[in-house]
């Protein structure tokens, strides 16, 4: 770095005073009204900012600064203050692997001896240090400012995994004083379940389960606290008096397991640095396969010899870290709330973003569902919002700043005409969540989405032929229905601009080998109401060809096992609409020639199984999960009942599948685990 220059340590004085005022006001929000306006990523890179400029000049460093002290403040009128016996002290993050690398080495600068290192989740909820003494719990404080705390004994002692006695020792001893700390969180099954019921009330949202389990804590009412269904993971001591002395960190998580409390199974102990960062590596992957959210790793000196030796700086210790895992979360501006139309005619509202990188991707978009989620969440457009993006999960606007929403802002309201310019009324219906476009014969946005499904992977699969060149053809006037992709003509398409011939060709070459696709994806490619993948599946595999499947009857339909009494109905009404038998005698004098595949080559591994499947499986879509499961001779049910064999959980849960499961004991499987599901039939043991 270049010597600072007057100016520049001028500038630098600005930008300093800034970023505490603004980290200052973040702490109170956080910590005084269980409120936060920025994500944690932008916090945290606001204080990245001001650790560097205070380390590139040191005149501006200051004891008071926010970089010193653990956050947050300790007064609050509900709750009584509480000094802890040790001080609860933060943690130093580091963002990637160089960080940590670098890391390891101050580390080992400061001790001669190995050093393992005991690995553990970054639970994203609330510190809280639980003071037993004799065995009895007698407090349990918030981490306030890391001195005094707030005392919220009595919510503590509504949280069921919290004992309010300790096992003795094998002696039948216990320390006549331990702290034991640790992180109060709420599962995302009972978040989803609790944000559905406000949902119901017409309540607001929470943002989400760490800003949720710090209220529910934090409640005059302890009532409220034992509904909330709060859990807690042990994962540190404090002061241990008159009791067992340790050697090591896991040998403390031993004990604190042996002692009643609920410790973490994923935490572990490693030998390397590589090792450790490949434990932070690992669940930066699989976050989402837990039942709660984290937010990193934290990796600690096992030893606590060495821990002594390193000691700690005036906030954090020397010999852990957070291994912070990239944003799932980050604010932006909505900067509009538009309409798109599907191909049933159904109007979802989106959210058009200012673009920002988070869940690893950048996000200009995302839905907002319906009507009632955005009255629900109170979202406009001018506002500040934070985005969340988590694993494959599709992108989510979970509400906006309250505290940026400009002044002059009013509620968006659903517009009650489709954006297609052909002026057709957008009706919802009494009791419908959904609003849906009145012109059910030529609303082009519809049109363009029946073409685009039509020829996507899980259809006709025709490669080149996406939402903008769709479009293309329906501003050409080349298209009218899905029929006409194959009557389109190499010389019209030319006049689509220069040099295309190729491109021209290549989309012409797709949809010729496109007419030979099995018949269950022409089926998919329809649309028809309620037979998607698994339906046309079992429509093929029981009925065969397409004048027969065309010229089934409800009863007959109804008799295949898998198709319910709405499916036949809609399957036959469909094929009855003169239109859409047009349509099918269209298809098939243009060159269709749907093909159907041997009997399975799949072994039915699932035959008589029923396979509930909730959330998202890496590698597969909704649908393609459900049609691998009927492809393998097993039943694909939207919901849990007394009949399913096995529910498949994946990433972000519904959480009604969830505790339905629970509540009939019905076997559950992580969504790792069901491939080894589909290969043996199988429920595989955790
Ligand atoms: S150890 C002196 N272990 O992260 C070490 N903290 O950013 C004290 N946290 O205040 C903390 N999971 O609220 C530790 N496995 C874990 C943790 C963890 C989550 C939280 C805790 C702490 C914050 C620091």
């Amino acid at each position: 770095m270049t010597a600072p220059d007057a100016s520049s340590f001028a500038d630098a004085q600005v930008r300093v005073a800034q970023l505490r005022a603004l980290i200052q006001q973040y702490d109170d929000q956080y910590f005084v009204d269980n409120a936060s306006s920025i994500s944690d990523f932008d916090y945290d890179q606001l204080k990245v900012e001001l650790i560097n400029l205070e380390t590139a000049f040191p005149d501006l460093a200051s004891p008071d600064s926010p970089t010193q002290r653990v956050g947050g403040r300790a007064e609050s009128a509900t709750f009584a203050p509480v000094v802890h016996p040790t001080p609860m002290m933060s943690l130093d993050n580091v963002f990637g692997p160089d960080e940590l690398l670098a890391w390891g080495q101050r580390l080992q600068r400061g001790t001669d001896a190995a050093v393992s290192f005991a690995c553990e989740l970054k639970i994203d909820g609330l510190a809280l240090s639980l003071t037993y003494r004799d065995g009895v719990l007698v407090t349990a404080a918030t981490r306030g400012d890391g001195v005094t705390g707030e005392d919220v004994t009595a919510n503590v002692k509504m949280i069921g995994s919290i004992p309010h006695k300790l096992a003795p020792d094998s002696d039948g001893n216990f320390p006549s004083l331990v702290e034991i700390r640790g992180e109060v969180y709420m599962p995302r099954a009972a978040f989803d379940q609790l944000n559905a019921e406000q949902a119901t009330a017409g309540k607001p949202l929470f943002a989400n389960p760490r800003n949720c389990a710090a209220g529910s804590l934090r409640q005059k009412d302890t009532a409220t606290t034992r509904s909330r269904h709060l859990a807690f993971w042990a994962y540190q001591l404090g002061a241990v008096e008159g009791g067992p002395t340790f050697a090591s960190h896991h040998d403390t998580l031993e004990w604190l397991a042996r002692a009643g409390l609920p410790v973490n199974p994923e935490a572990t102990v490693v030998a390397t640095l590589d090792d450790a960062l490949a434990f932070c590596l690992r669940w930066q992957d699989a976050r989402q396969e837990l039942l709660y959210d984290i937010d990193g790793a934290v990796l600690k000196v096992d030893q606590l010899g060495v821990r002594d030796q390193l000691g700690s700086t005036s906030r954090a210790p020397r010999w852990a870290i957070a291994y912070k895992f990239p944003p799932e979360e980050r604010t932006t501006k909505l900067l509009d709330i538009q309409v798109s139309v599907g191909r049933t005619g159904r109007a979802t509202p989106f959210a058009v973003l200012d673009p920002v990188f988070v869940g690893g991707s950048t996000v200009s978009m995302a839905t907002l569902h319906n009507e009632d989620q955005v009255a629900a969440k109170d979202v406009r457009p001018g506002d500040t919002v934070i985005v969340r993006k988590a694993g494959d999960v599709i992108p989510e606007v979970v509400g906006p700043v309250i505290a940026l929403r400009p002044k002059a802002s009013v509620p968006w309201v659903f517009p009650d005409v489709c954006p297609c310019g052909k002026e057709a009324a957008l009706i919802r219906d009494e009791d419908e969540s959904n609003t849906f476009c009145a012109n059910t014969i030529d609303c082009p946005r519809q049109l363009a989405a029946r073409v685009v499904h039509f020829a996507s992977r899980g259809a006709m699969d025709i490669e080149g032929l996406g939402e903008q060149r769709v479009q293309q053809l329906l501003d050409l006037g080349l298209i009218h229905d899905v029929s006409d992709v194959y009557a389109l003509e190499r010389d019209k398409l030319l006049g689509l601009g220069a040099n295309v011939a190729k491109s021209v060709d290549a989309l012409l070459s797709a949809i010729d080998q496109s007419k030979t696709r099995p018949l269950a994806n022409l089926l998919v490619g329809l649309g028809i109401r309620h037979a998607g993948p698994a339906g046309s599946a079992l429509l093929v595999k029981h009925i065969g060809d397409l004048d027969a499947i065309r010229s089934a009857t409800a009863e007959q339909l109804s008799e295949i096992d898998g198709v319910g009494p709405i499916m036949a109905a809609s399957i036959t009404s469909w094929f009855a609409t003169p239109a859409n038998a047009a349509l099918i005698d269209r298809l098939l004098a243009r060159g269709v020639a749907p093909t159907i595949p041997e009997t399975p080559t799949l072994a039915q591994t699932l035959t008589g199984k029923a396979v509930v499947v909730t959330g998202t499986i890496a590698g597969y879509s909704r649908d393609e999960a459900e049609a691998a499961i009927v492809a393998r001779g097993g039943k694909a049910p939207s919901a849990v009942s007394r009949k399913t064999t096995v529910v498949v959980i994946g990433a972000e849960p519904g959480a009604s599948k969830v505790t339905k499961a629970a509540e009939l004991a019905i076997p559950t499987i992580t969504g790792e685990q069901f491939e080894a599901l589909l290969q043996t039939g199988e429920i595989p043991t955790p």
